[in-house]
Order: structure tokens, then C-alpha cells, then sequence
């Protein structure tokens, strides 16, 4: 599949189109921002890892009834996805309290909660990713009351099937974000990235962090814990 024009360039990916206007081919980058662009790096390796670690979940998410943009991996950092419409929304699922949950809540952070959080936040770089409820979303079109019903769906379906998976491999999944797009024809797949820039890993024996808090906090080790998942899950 040839990769044609740049379609978008974002902090991690860059998304071309294809000779088939109903897929794209997304590659990988090193690059790693956080903070909303505050703090700016690489970490090597970084989008290789992503690439093969994203592309095993979404795989294991279809047969497990999420349906995903995932098509084939094309080489190291590239691979081939359907094309879709992001939803504008970063979704987010929690088991354990972290982040900015754990500072918005006064909770220590590892607090385990009671039962998974959903939140949205509305995907706006310039106005800093602010959180949003379904009323906010429906009234300002960003998804009708059947997707967000459908996304919530798969969110939930995503967390069971991570979490066991992870669990298999001594990893705590902490928390996530999704994104969601929308074909030609309507139907939502999950999209965007399932990796440790997108997704807090803790060691179940040790509590190490093994995702991008190591980049956030300036914690380093970085490049050895995005290794490290992906060794636990593929063996490579
Ligand atoms: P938070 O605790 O900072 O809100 O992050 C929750 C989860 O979402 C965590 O796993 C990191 C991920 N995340 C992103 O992938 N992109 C983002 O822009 C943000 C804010 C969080």
C-alpha cells in the first residue's frame, strides 16, 4: 500500500493517506511531549514499541469484540488502518487512582477504586483537554447519545480484556485513554493508540512504573520500561 500526502501530523504519530481512500497508513514517532506540549523529548525507541504493542492489543480487542481501525503492521513503525472521523473526545477509564483523578479527588495515588471510572475530556490542545460530561458532548454535537452509548461500551469491553491481559503479563492496568472514529458509513471503531504513552502500567510485584509517567515525572528509565511491556506481552 503506498503511503501518499501527510494528512496530520500530531506529538507522536503522523497519519498519510493511501491509495485507498478508505485507509491510511499511521507512523510511529520518538517524540514525547507531556504537560500539553510543556515538556518536549524523545525516548528511543519509543515508536516502534507502540507500533507492535498497539497493533497486538487492537488485535486481541477484535476477537474480543471491540471493533478496531487496526488492518496489518507494514514495517517497524508503520502500519495500516481504516480510515476514520475522530471522535473529539479523549475517553478515559480508571481502576486505580492516579493522576490528575488522584490531585482533582484528594486521593492517594494507587487508592483502588470501587468500580471503573468513565470520563471525557474534550480533545482541544488550546484549551488544555478539559474534561466535559454526555450532556456537554450532546449538546455540542460532538457525538449523539447512541455513540457515546456504543463508546462506553467498548470502553468497559477494552478495560476487561487489557486487564486480563496485563494481569498474565504482572502488570497493574492503572488507567487508559481511547479515542474513537467514525467510518464513511457511520460505525465507531477504536483508533488512535493502546500503549504506555496512553496507558499507566505498574509492575503487580513492585509498583514500578513502566509507561510515560517515567517521561512526565522525570523519573528516567524511560526507553528500558516501554521494553519492558513489550517484552512481557510478545516476548520480544
Ligand atoms: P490523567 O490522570 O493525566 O488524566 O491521565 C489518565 C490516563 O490517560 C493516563 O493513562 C494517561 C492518559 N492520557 C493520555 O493518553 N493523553 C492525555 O492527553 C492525557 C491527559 C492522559
Amino acid at each position: 500500500m503506498e503511503k501518499r500526502q501527510l494528512l496530520y501530523e500530531g506529538k507522536a504519530k503522523k497519519v498519510y493517506a493511501t491509495d485507498d481512500e478508505s485507509l491510511c497508513v499511521v507512523a510511529y514517532k520518538d517524540d514525547a511531549t507531556a504537560g500539553n506540549g510543556a515538556k518536549r523529548g524523545s525516548i528511543a525507541g519509543k515508536g516502534a514499541v507502540n507500533n507492535r504493542v498497539t497493533n497486538h492489543l487492537m488485535r486481541l480487542l477484535e476477537q474480543n469484540g471491540v471493533p478496531t481501525h487496526f488492518v496489518r503492521q507494514l514495517s517497524e513503525r508503520e502500519s495500516l488502518v481504516k480510515k476514520v472521523d475522530i471522535v473529539p473526545l479523549e475517553v478515559i477509564v480508571r481502576n486505580i487512582a492516579a493522576g490528575s483523578l488522584a490531585q482533582r479527588l484528594g486521593v492517594p495515588e494507587g487508592t483502588r477504586l470501587a468500580a471503573p471510572v468513565l470520563e471525557h475530556c474534550y480533545k482541544n490542545d488550546a484549551l488544555g483537554d478539559p474534561m466535559v460530561n454526555e450532556y456537554h458532548i450532546l449538546a455540542m454535537g460532538w457525538a449523539v447519545r447512541e455513540e457515546l452509548d456504543t463508546i462506553a461500551q467498548y470502553a468497559f469491553r477494552v478495560n476487561e480484556v487489557l486487564a486480563e491481559v496485563l494481569r498474565g503479563a504482572g502488570i497493574q492496568l492503572v488507567d487508559f485513554k481511547l479515542e474513537f472514529g467514525r467510518t464513511a458509513e457511520g460505525k465507531i471503531l477504536l483508533a488512535d493508540e493502546i500503549s504506555g504513552d496512553t496507558c499507566r502500567f505498574w509492575d503487580e510485584a513492585t509498583g514500578e512504573k513502566l509507561d510515560k509517567d517515567r517521561f512526565r515525572r522525570d523519573m528516567g528509565g524511560e526507553e528500558d520500561a516501554y521494553r519492558e511491556v513489550l517484552h512481557r506481552l510478545l516476548g520480544a
